[in-house]
């Protein structure tokens, strides 16, 4: 617990709202249990986020339990690490709204993800859908967090976020830290299994366009050696092979073996070898979590221990920021 204070922040969360893809896994996960010793970590749950579609509840409540338990089999640290539900710092959502009221209607219909969402749900388009990145906004700025990891899809949302922080630092008095994002240095980016120009995304028609965290060994096995490629035959990391360079991105995150390196390895052996290779590369990295997921999810007592140590650290520190932002709007104190 050493010098906790001068360690910079680093707030980010996912959705408990679909199953996670070993692209959330290598691009995002992965990545957060190296930045646990150098960085006070925030890592949340975003339900309030989930909602701006809709959810059944069972599914909601499941699965919020068992991304709680994914963040811990992955690696993160509860003890070294705030982990919490979204849900349970009001903070969230009351910060929300008073950030609401000092963000303009134009900047968020400009947000790219909200308007691929709104053409894909048409009609039935939730106010907070549109809200959404001044939600996000809170999350990152109550916890005056320095760094946010995000992919290339959350970029624009960040810089919205530190252009509504700027915005009331400049009408009131400096009150938010303004954020950056936070690019780690080998980012991987997996891509869709059956169309190699796409990210891979758990919103595919074709389960076979992507790898879920929890698929059994057989099911990655088959998906894996489903994979299109192309007719060249050679194991190379090339523009021109999109399918092999995603195969050989994924070999190389979870073994650490070179492009170079594997493109000797598989010298003159076509891609059969290649593809088992990297199914057993994945079943190997995923199957020792599966098993902690599982046994994590079933012990609700630890869970909600973990969920509970972690809201009363976040909303401590959530409630300080809040506090200075009502002052300075101009609410009475209560
Ligand atoms: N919008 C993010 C996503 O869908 C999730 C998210 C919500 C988030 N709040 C956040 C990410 C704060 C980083 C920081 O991926």
């Amino acid at each position: 617990m050493e010098q906790q204070e001068s360690k910079q922040v680093i707030f980010s969360g996912i959705q408990p709202s679909g199953n996670l893809t070993l692209g959330n896994y290598l691009g995002a996960l992965k990545n957060w249990v190296k930045l646990q010793d150098e960085y006070d970590c925030y890592f949340c749950i975003v339900d309030l986020h989930a909602i701006t579609v809709k959810q059944e509840p069972k599914n909601l409540r499941r699965r919020t339990l068992e991304l709680l338990s994914i963040y811990i089999a992955a690696g993160i640290d509860p003890d070294r690490n705030t982990l919490f539900i979204q849900s349970h710092v009001p903070a969230h959502s009351e910060l929300g709204w008073l950030l609401n009221c000092n963000t303009y209607m134009g900047e968020l219909g400009r947000m790219t993800q909200y308007k691929d969402k709104s053409q894909r749900y048409g009609n039935h388009i939730s106010a907070g859908l549109f809200n959404y990145p001044v939600l996000m906004a809170a999350d990152i700025l109550l916890y005056q967090a320095d760094l946010v990891p995000v992919g290339v899809d959350q970029k624009q949302h960040l810089e919205i976020t530190r252009d509504i922080a700027e915005r009331f630092n400049n009408a009131y008095s400096p009150t938010f830290k303004i954020p950056d994002p936070y690019i780690p240095e080998a980012g991987a980016k997996i891509m869709d299994l059956q169309d190699p120009s796409k990210k891979m995304s758990k919103s595919s028609d074709n389960p076979n366009s992507y790898i879920l965290i929890m698929d059994p060994p057989e099911v990655i096995r088959k998906k894996i050696s489903r994979t299109v490629t192309d007719s060249i035959g050679i194991v190379k990391y090339s523009d021109d092979q999109p399918g092999i360079k995603n195969l050989m991105t994924i070999l190389n995150v979870i073994t650490g073996k070179s492009f170079e390196k594997i493109e000797k390895d598989y010298e003159g052996q076509g891609y059969a070898q290649f593809k088992n290779d990297v199914a057993e590369a994945i079943v190997s990295e995923l199957e020792p979590i599966q098993k902690k997921v599982n046994d994590l999810i079933s012990d609700k007592t630890y869970l909600e221990n973990i969920y509970k140590t972690g809201a009363e650290k976040a909303n401590y520190i959530a409630n300080k920021t809040l506090r200075k932002v009502q002052k300075k709007i101009g609410f009475i104190p209560r």
